[in-house]
């Protein structure tokens, strides 16, 4: 086999043999094909796409270049999540231990934040002693203990993607769909699921913002996780406002321990529960009431549990940032616009987020909001607050929400789930 030759060939329109697919992703995860060969294959698949069974043969080769995990010692169902990324979207937080408090086991394996997204691994780090690194063996016992686990991947789990994402990020290639659902639902796959949610954002703040590529996307990654096995559900979700309250690490742990406690934003307990009734029903449990198990405070104790199990103090005080700054409302009337991309960047620019991979970040900065968009607001009443612990960061901050929000006399409906998604 040449790397050439399969260059060349999608390079001029045509279907990769599986072959030839088995063969470039091995070769290339260990090293025989070089990055500026694999760089042309991505290019020439981010012009050309791929077929169904192209993609299936890819998704599968990332899969199988580490281990797909086997869950089934737990003796309980396992269902689990994955959210193309969004600004304020802690949803992940308060789902988890919910799922779990309604007995089925929750195996999230998660990120960090990039860019104006933030990460789930980056907010839970801002609970005192929590950490995100856990063995094979305490994983898999704190799934069959607690029912729930959020934590880091490890080298084993398709360490392809691993590779084929970093080449992306300097190649231009990452915003291919073909190259984003394999590179998903490869790491999704693997991590051995009965079931699995998907929600595909879209609006100013997530990756796709066109609604049509949302739900393309949506449609070829419910696809591919349905091929492999694994009962997979897609919700596409609105993301041109930010969800919640708040956008940061600290900030968005508090607001999903409110919604743990039974208050918290309505949209983030609608989300929530939108998402844990597709995760109950993939695996055959739609009789659980997951608003029901939320009010009895049961997954309240999963999330204390799930935290404490991984060295968090869910009673320590989380940490306050050192400066904040209060943008008021611009005028009266009802907010009809507050844009997640801009709210992101800011909260980015105070710290929050990191631009490189390995760029350390502030637990404490972030952007609160005191009111969302539909609801009425006062001329000059504080409408966001800024946190930072370096007050020189608050220009750029307040610079990136120029234009960010917009007071109307209209009404806005806002569905927060736009479509449901199956195979
Ligand atoms: N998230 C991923 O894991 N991969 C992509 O390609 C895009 C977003």
């Amino acid at each position: 086999m040449d790397a050439i030759d399969v260059i060349r060939a999608k390079r001029d329109g045509d279907r990769l043999s599986a072959e030839q697919i088995r063969w470039v992703i091995a070769a290339y995860t260990d090293g025989r094909v070089p990055d500026e060969q694999m760089s042309a294959l991505l290019m020439a698949v981010f012009f050309r796409g791929m077929d169904g069974d192209e993609l299936a043969v890819w998704t599968q080769s990332m899969i199988d270049s580490g281990v797909r995990k086997d869950l089934s010692s737990l003796g309980r169902p396992t269902a689990d999540k994955h959210s193309t990324g969004g600004v304020g979207d802690k949803i992940t937080l308060p789902l988890a231990p919910l799922v779990a408090a309604c007995g089925v086991a929750v195996p999230q394996l998660s990120g960090r934040g990039l860019g104006h997204t933030g990460g789930t691994l980056d907010k839970l780090e801002a609970i005192p002693g929590w950490r995100a690194s856990l063995t094979d063996a305490e994983y898999i016992g704190q799934l069959r203990d607690v029912g729930a686990v959020i934590c880091a991947a490890g080298n084993d789990l398709a360490p392809a993607d691993k590779l084929l994402y970093a080449l992306r990020d300097v190649t231009g290639t990452v915003e291919s769909i073909p190259l984003i659902a394999s590179s998903i639902m490869s790491k999704k796959i693997a991590e051995g699921a009965d079931a699995l949610v998907l929600d595909v954002k879209t609006g100013s703040g997530a990756f796709m913002r066109d609604t049509d590529d949302a739900r393309t996307l949506a449609r070829t990654m419910v696809g591919l996780g349905t091929a492999a096995g694994v009962r997979t559900v897609a919700l596409v979700t609105a993301m041109d406002r930010p969800l919640g309250r708040a956008a940061g690490n600290a900030v968005e742990v508090a607001e999903s321990v409110e919604v743990l406690a039974g208050g918290g934003p309505a949209d983030v307990v609608e989300l929530t529960l939108a998402l844990a009734r597709e995760m109950l029903a993939g695996v055959g449990r739609s009789d659980v009431d997951p608003a029901e198990v939320l009010a009895s405070g049961r997954a309240m104790d999963a999330w204390r549990a799930m935290i404490a199990a991984q060295g968090g103090d869910p009673d320590a005080a989380l940490p306050q940032p050192r400066e904040r700054h209060v943008v008021t409302a611009p005028a009266t009337g009802t907010l009809t616009r507050l844009d997640a991309y801009a709210v992101g960047v800011a909260a980015w620019r105070l710290g929050a987020g990191r631009a490189r991979k390995e760029d350390p970040v502030s637990a404490s900065a972030g952007v609160v909001w005191h009111a969302g968009v539909g609801e009425q607001v006062t001329a000059g009443q504080p409408l966001l607050e800024l946190h930072t612990d370096d007050a020189a960061r608050l220009p750029r901050a307040l610079e990136a929400l120029e234009g960010a929000v917009g007071v109307d006399t209209d009404d806005v409906l806002l569905p927060l789930v736009l479509e449901r998604i199956t195979a």
